[in-house]
């Protein structure tokens, strides 16, 4: 407890980049100095603290609102799933200002992605719902963040044939619990603050439906017209915040992209499961006839679009990002077989095809999704780094060198999962 308060303490201090207020006399004395400084304005909420610091008892001060409009800060929310995970390592890296990432850490969500980053002092980390409005709230009133990216969702369309619940509850009620306490904050802001807060919503090419085989790509005009109950979930939270944007002037980006693959990615989506299934000489299970048409992006290009997006979008606006990387699932899974050949000769079975199944289809199975992304490209110049060709490469050397934590997320209720869905 005691090394706590000194360490939560110090980093709000070192954060404020004022001279160390952490040995004033008395409680007032830190507050005394910083005012007199003209560091920090009279009418901030300060909150002194008594902390022990290597067994001497210490007087500071803490006024964490204030620092966090200071230090540029963001709330993410699912930053512990496979995109939010990858989006704090890129926005760590190349923006270098703090991140706040609010999680429930579902099966999905996974604090050893975030490995990389987890002392330093620009990351924190509160577990969490986004169905609760009261600690959203409190978040956002003690870090007084400058920008909310909304990744927080049940992801898995499998699972929400199985089990619609959660996804009405957490994309639906979670979006909206968000945009609510967003909504509150943003009102409360000043000026200059309100011009630059954004409410960014991730969303999915899902929520446009299917596309037949000569239809053009998805473009931000096309209409909604989701088919299963995770499209349709994030479709309604989509419509939350058009809607708190027209009604309520909150300040709002929305970006629908399509079938992210990279590290991190929980072996229930396509990708990582037919990697970890051929290695183990496990069936390879393809739905229906294998010739769905995703369009496929390194998790690093979304992420960066994100951002981009983010610096550069205006309020109210939907960008569409893609790879241009149309795809039949079957060739996805011969790729993936031709790689693994190569790299491991010496699996159980081998050639790696040998194990493709075609099983029963997905019900409602969307056949085809395209991104036309000429949007986000004129307008940001962002296109993406990785073709599919290096990106599905890269991705499997690092299921490959990331063994512990595969072996991690692949235990107990994932076993299950899989028991459940493919008898
Ligand atoms: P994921 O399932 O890997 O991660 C979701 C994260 O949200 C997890 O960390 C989980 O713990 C957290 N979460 C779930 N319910 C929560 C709740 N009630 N409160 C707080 N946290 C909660 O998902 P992902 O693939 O990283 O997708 C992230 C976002 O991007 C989602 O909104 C998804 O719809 C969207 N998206 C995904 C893809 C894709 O290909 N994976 C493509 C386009 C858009
Ligand atoms: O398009 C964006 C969406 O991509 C995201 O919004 C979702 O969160 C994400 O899960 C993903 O949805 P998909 O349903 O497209 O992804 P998934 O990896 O589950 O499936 C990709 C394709 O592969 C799909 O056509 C179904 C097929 N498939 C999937 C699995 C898990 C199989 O053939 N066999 C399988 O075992």
């Amino acid at each position: 407890m005691e090394s706590s308060i000194a360490s939560v303490t110090s980093r709000y201090i070192e954060d404020m980049k004022l001279p160390d207020l952490r040995f004033g006399q008395s409680p007032l004395a830190a507050p005394m100095w910083a005012v007199l400084l003209k560091r920090i304005p009279l009418d901030w909420d300060y909150s002194p603290v008594v902390y022990n610091q290597s067994g001497q008892w210490r007087f500071g001060i803490t006024c964490p609102a204030q620092l966090a409009y200071m230090e540029n800060i963001i709330l993410v929310t699912g930053g512990a799933g496979f995109i939010g995970s990858n989006f704090i390592l890129q926005w760590i890296e190349r923006e270098g200002t703090s991140v706040i990432n609010l999680d429930k850490l579902t099966y999905a969500g996974n604090l050893r992605n975030l490995l990389r980053v987890s002392s330093d002092p620009r990351y924190r980390f509160t577990q969490g719902d986004v169905c609760d409005g009261e600690l959203v709230r409190g978040l956002l009133k003690h870090h007084q963040p400058r920008a909310i990216v909304h990744f927080a969702a049940e992801s898995h369309v499998d699972r929400s044939i199985r089990g619609p619940d959660d996804f009405i509850r957490t994309n639906v009620h979670g979006t909206f619990s968000v945009l609510e306490e967003a909504r509150g904050y943003f009102e409360g802001l000043g000026d200059q603050d309100r011009q630059s807060f954004r409410f960014l919503q991730v969303s999915t090419d899902e929520v446009y439906g299917s596309l037949g085989p000569n239809d053009s790509p998805f473009c931000e005009t096309t209409a909604y017209a989701p088919n299963s109950p995770y499209s349709a979930s994030k479709a309604g939270a989509d419509h939350l915040v058009r809607a708190y944007h027209h009604t309520y002037g909150l300040p709002t980006l929305t970006t629908n992209c399509s079938n992210n693959y990279g590290p991190y990615q929980f072996p229930e989506k396509l990708i990582p499961l037919m990697i970890l299934n051929a290695r183990a000489g496990k069936p390879l299970p393809v739905y229906g006839d294998g010739l769905n048409v995703r369009d496929w992006l390194f998790v690093e290009d979304h992420c960066e679009a994100v951002r981009r997006v983010l610096a550069k979008g205006r309020a109210g606006e939907t960008y569409n990002i893609g790879g241009w990387s149309e795809k039949r699932n079957i060739e996805i899974v011969e790729t993936i077989c031709s790689i693994l050949d190569e790299l491991c000769a010496h699996d159980p079975v081998v050639p790696h095809r040998k194990l493709i199944t075609l099983v029963k289809d997905r019900p409602g199975h969307d056949r085809r999704y395209a991104i036309d992304a000429r949007k986000i490209e004129r307008e940001f110049a962002w296109k993406p780094r990785e073709s599919f060709e290096s990106g599905i490469r890269m991705t499997i050397q690092w299921y490959l060198q990331n063994e512990e934590w595969v072996k991690e997320v692949s235990s107990g209720s994932y076993r299950k999962w899989i028991a459940t869905q493919y008898s």
